[in-house]
């Protein structure tokens, strides 16, 4: 477990080399055991995991829950609607009473960026051992969505023994709605410390100029071996341009929900332009990986031909790879108040 210290996991943008090998060699291990059909294992046996999720999932909400039941953990789920949120409870307040009901850890999704590192200030202020496991908050970050597209882009070119310096000098084609998407974020961070070169393709409104410097303070890089440097980050507005360059590629979902002011012209220019189809790929001679954190816009972002025909469409392998990702961070997270 190398010398792991997150009491709460918020972001990874303060992760090192360290820490991400600590999650993927956990992960490996719960992978074997899981493809081995062993149910669960009694880690985490007599501690309490509430998810808390304030904001929708279908992925993020049961994959945790399933990664908590796997390790024998006892499950609270919170569902908003049948909540005393209705009666003007407030978010900080629904957290701090699950924490007194003796919950070891709380997983939080909320729709506003840094809900969950507040609800971790005010833990720690009152001095409580439990963690916070950020879901994915805003537009800010969702670690356990980063971890586990980068385990799934490792696991594709290093597919015998799990070798994260395969990424190093890869180029990883991010598309689409950037500006609102905490996953891309958290791939930024995630991609560019393992040395792949991200290609950020869409419309200025969707992926304006500044990205470029979106990851500017390198984590502590503790390994003997370090991986040589950080990635870097170009802007290209040409989908048939950069695909040609692409080792793999993200496909972001639009998020209508989020566009508040005029990002787009019309959804139909967007997908004439920006719309994962076969033939955009036919432009790239090898054989790439395409991921999507889902959910997906079928004919939006994505062709349904892609999603359901291409052969590295690796869109069930990241839901799956999932659990055991947050299987090691949750035993990672438990582990650090015992
Ligand atoms: N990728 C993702 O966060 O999906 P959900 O919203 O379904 O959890």
């Amino acid at each position: 477990m190398g010398n792991w210290h997150h009491k709460h996991i918020l972001t990874l943008s303060n992760f090192s080399i360290e820490d991400y090998k600590s999650v993927f060699d956990l992960a490996e291990r719960f992978n074997s055991l899981n493809n081995a059909g062993t149910k669960k294992i009694p880690a985490l046996q007599g501690s309490l995991i509430t998810s808390i999720f304030f904001e929708d999932s279908t992925r993020t909400k049961n994959s945790f829950e399933l990664a908590a039941k796997k390790l024998s953990a006892d499950v609270q789920s919170f569902s908003p609607s049948s909540s005393s949120l209705s009666k003007g409870e407030t978010h900080i307040d629904t957290a701090l009473t699950y924490a007194a009901m003796g919950s070891d850890i709380l997983i939080i999704r909320h729709s506003s960026s840094h809900i969950p590192l507040e609800i971790s200030k005010k833990l720690d202020k009152l001095n409580l051992e439990t963690s916070v496991v950020n879901a994915g908050d805003g537009l800010h970050s969702h670690p356990s969505q980063g971890l586990l597209d980068l385990y799934t882009l490792i696991k594709f070119f290093s597919p015998k023994l799990l070798n994260p310096k395969v990424l190093n000098s890869k180029n990883i084609l991010i598309i689409g709605d950037v500006i609102h998407s905490r996953v891309a974020r958290s791939n930024l961070w995630a991609l560019t410390a393992f040395g792949a070169n991200i290609i950020l393709c869409g419309p200025p409104t969707l992926i304006p100029e500044e990205f470029q410097d979106f990851v500017r303070i390198l984590p502590p890089n503790q390994l003997d071996d370090p991986i040589p440097s950080r990635g870097s980050i170009t802007i290209s507005r040409s989908l048939n341009d950069s695909i040609e360059q692409a080792d793999g590629v993200i496909v972001l979902r639009l998020q209508k929900e989020r566009m508040i002011e005029n990002s787009l012209s019309s959804l139909s220019s967007y997908s004439d332009n920006y719309c994962l189809t076969p033939e955009r790929i036919s432009y790239n001679k090898k054989e790439i990986p395409i991921l999507h954190p889902g959910p997906i816009n079928r004919g939006i972002e994505i062709s349904s031909r892609i999603v359901d025909e291409y052969p590295n469409c690796l869109i069930q392998n990241q839901v799956s790879n999932g659990i055991p990702i947050r299987m090691a961070l949750l035993y990672l997270v438990s582990k650090i108040n015992k």
